[in-house]
């Protein structure tokens, strides 16, 4: 997604497209997505998981303009959300391959899930079962639904962000048999057909075993159970960290290895495989401009580079802890480099983007400054605090760039203010 390649001058490219002109094009910050990558990557799920249900989780980043690749790719949508859903179904997402997440839907997005006739709706309670029902019987329809576990396998990471353990809101634990009593529950509903189980074990795992550990808990519960389930979704978390990129082959192989072995050997049918990628799609096709405002040197002797963005489109290093590089775009030579902490122009001090990262010592104001690795989760998350509309999402494809979200402007953050007189002109 990053490269050096062949833009003129060596300069910083996001498929085929130099940063600098894209920066001077679209503004900074702006979010630049790499959408070559990002079919190539859906494709490669595809290869190496031909008989699996594979569901793009957009929750990472979801916008109109990616909907066609996931056509394109043959792949299915998770959302978690109305207005998730709202978005697939404008863009052109068939509804029969949409897959509805939740532990607290509200009755409009259950019962927009069964209006538009979703493929999917996972339940993670007994209560959204029964309200899943209530709503289907009242449209008349029959909801195929998968039921989420909670199969007691702790992926580690950070706390804010693991799922698959006992101690955490998601999913219906396994232990003590009510599994198995709310599955039998669901199936037991007319309006409900319980397809299959899932269980989504955390984000950032790189290790293929950690999904293998889930396999044997939910076979056995899937034996127990009154009827014959089809899938066995194991959810996301696919890990995009360093270098290395996740082993989506050996992945493949060990898990539905363990999945054909333990279903011959319980004497079940054998199920299939549904997994969930978010972060693994489209983090790495994502790019961050941003235009530097101040350098200065505090008194600790921490240099600081000062930006146009910062915790509003990338929360996640406040959050989460999360590092990241940067690169100083338009120049590929540089006489001398200095340790740099490149922070944002946010209200607070932990408003950090990237710490100590190499950047030349003559970095000044005006130069455009690139974070790699931004593609999930930060368009996403990104919010207006401080009243800073929320930057543009830019895509490009075959070497060409067009805008695909727009930059938030100061007006469209005032006009939700109820209080404002609608006369007063407005900044910008
Ligand atoms: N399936 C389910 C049910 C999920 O809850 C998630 C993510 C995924 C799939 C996709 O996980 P992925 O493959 O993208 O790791 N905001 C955090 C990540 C939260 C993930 C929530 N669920 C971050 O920025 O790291």
């Amino acid at each position: 997604p990053l490269t050096t390649a062949p833009a003129p001058g060596g300069d910083l490219a996001v498929g085929g497209a130099a940063l600098t002109e894209l920066a001077a094009r679209f503004g900074t910050p702006a979010t630049v997505l790499d959408l070559d990558d990002v079919a190539a990557r859906l494709r490669a799920y595809r290869v190496a998981l031909p008989d699996a249900d594979v569901a793009y989780a957009g929750k990472a980043l979801l916008c109109a303009g990616l909907v066609p690749l996931l056509v394109e790719a043959g792949v299915r949508l998770d959302v978690c959300s109305g207005g998730e859903l709202a978005l697939a179904l404008r863009a052109g997402m068939p509804a029969d391959r949409i897959v509805v997440h939740g532990n607290a839907p509200t009755e409009a997005e259950l019962d927009a899930a069964v209006t538009a006739r979703v493929g999917r709706v996972v339940v993670d309670s007994l209560d959204v079962a029964d309200r899943l029902a209530a709503v289907a019987a009242r449209h008349r329809r029959v909801v195929d639904v998968l039921l989420r576990i909670a199969p007691g396998v702790d992926a580690g990471g950070h706390p804010a962000i693991r799922t698959g353990g006992d101690d955490q809101k998601f999913g219906v634990p396994l232990a003590g048999g009510r599994a198995a009593a709310v599955a039998a529950a669901i199936a037991g509903r007319r309006a409900l057909r319980l397809v299959g189980l899932h269980c989504h074990l955390g984000s950032q795992i790189a290790d293929t075993a950690v999904w293998e550990r889930a396999v044997d808990p939910l076979l056995d519960l899937a034996a127990e159970l009154p009827v014959a389930l089809t899938e066995l979704d194991l959810g996301g978390g696919h890990a995009v960290t360093g270098g290395t990129p996740f082993d989506v082959a050996g992945f493949a192989r060990r898990v539905t290895g363990a999945i054909a072995r333990g279903c011959s050997s319980r004497g079940l049918a054998p199920l299939r495989l549904g997994v969930e990628p978010g972060r693994a799609i489209v983090a790495r096709a994502g790019v961050t401009l941003y235009r530097v405002q101040a350098t200065k040197c505090a008194g600790s002797g921490r240099w600081f580079v000062a930006v146009d963005g910062g915790m509003g489109d990338n929360p996640r290093v406040a959050l989460y802890g999360a590092a990241y590089d940067a690169h100083l775009v338009g120049r590929t030579t540089c006489a001398a480099w200095r340790p740099a902490t490149v922070v944002g122009r946010y209200c607070e001090a932990g408003d950090v983007l990237a710490r100590d990262v190499a950047l030349p010592e003559d970095v000044t104001v005006g130069d455009v400054i690139a974070v790699p690795g931004t593609g999930a989760y930060h368009h996403a998350m990104a919010s207006s605090y401080n009243l800073v509309g929320r930057p543009p999402l830019v895509g490009v494809r075959d070497g060409v760039a067009r805008v695909l979200v727009r930059r938030e402007t100061t007006a469209d953050l005032l006009a939700r203010d109820c209080c404002l007189p609608r006369s007063a002109p407005d900044a910008g």
